[in-house]
């Protein structure tokens, strides 16, 4: 598959890669790029070879939001009925692991874009902020509620009201960000992540991630009913027999994801 606005690449060891490939626009998401993004991730999610996505930008950009230009003149109804945020929905459907590895930028729906990962790793340039107030909207992709939730109320009024931006060590220091390298190494290091999350057995890596993301959507009492029916449902995959014989038998699993 080609496209026009993000490139595509995937290893050998199961990594699907999605760049964003506007960098003269500061990778903004324009309804292009958000069709082809959702496109490419749910193709790597439904290829059996693929076992953890990443998702970035280049070194000055993840992205800089929304693409400001596409959608100046739009009226209400131009947006409401062209919808394409409803697309990120399905990003975060996805059921392989999506890391999103952020330099530079990362601002409204950008950023918007790496709260829907489920793992950040960063360069030391990265720069977070919803900075939606300063062209006369609010964040319309989840930043209101993603950002509440993982920095709190109070930093969440100031990033949302006031444009106060992030740098990596600031995110990383509120747990938004899970690993912060140097320019020339951050790309390589999320690899790394990537490659190893793929070498886990696939149908617990899968389970995990669901029911993590339950403890945002339910209350506890539920989310752990929901985690130990998932812990026992496990012990009906090949994994399971397989991951606890290699234990036993002190050798390295050989998953078949069944
Ligand atoms: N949309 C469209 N084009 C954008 C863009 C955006 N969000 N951000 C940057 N660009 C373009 C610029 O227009 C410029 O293009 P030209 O060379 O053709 O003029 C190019 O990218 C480079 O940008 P700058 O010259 O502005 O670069 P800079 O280094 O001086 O500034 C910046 C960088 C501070 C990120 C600045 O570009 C900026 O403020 N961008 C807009 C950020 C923003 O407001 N994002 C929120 C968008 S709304 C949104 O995302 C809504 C939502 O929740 C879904």
């Amino acid at each position: 598959m080609t496209y026009e606005t993000i490139l595509t690449e995937r290893t050998d060891d199961g990594v699907g890669i999605v760049r964003l490939n506007r960098p003269k626009q500061l990778n903004a998401l324009n309804a292009t790029v958000m069709r082809e993004l959702t496109d490419a991730l749910l193709e790597f999610d439904k290829d059996d070879a693929i076992r953890c996505l990443l998702i970035t930008g280049d070194d000055r950009a993840f992205a800089a939001g929304a693409d400001i230009k596409e959608m100046a003149a739009a009226s209400a109804v131009d947006m409401f009925t062209r919808d394409t945020i409803s697309l990120w929905d399905r990003v975060t459907k996805l059921t392989k692991p999506l890391i999103g590895v952020v330099s530079g930028w990362c601002l409204g729906g950008g950023m918007e874009l790496a709260m829907a990962c489920d793992m950040l790793v960063a360069s030391e340039s990265a720069k977070f902020g919803q900075p939606e107030v300063t062209i006369g909207v609010i964040p319309g992709a989840g930043g209101t509620q993603r950002l509440t939730r993982a920095v709190g109320k109070a930093l969440a009024m100031e990033m949302i009201l006031n444009n106060r931006t992030l740098t990596a060590a600031e995110a990383a220091n509120f747990g938004l960000v899970n690993r912060i390298y140097p320019v020339e190494s951050y790309f390589a290091e999320a690899l790394k992540l990537a490659q190893d999350i793929a070498k886990r057995a696939p149908l617990a890596v899968r389970l995990a991630k669901e029911a993590i993301n339950k403890a945002f959507e339910t209350g506890l009492s539920e989310g752990i009913d929901y985690e130990r029916r998932a812990f026992y449902f496990l012990f009906a995959s090949e994994d399971q027999k397989e991951g606890m014989t290699a234990f036993v038998e002190k050798r390295d699993p050989q998953w078949k994801g069944k």
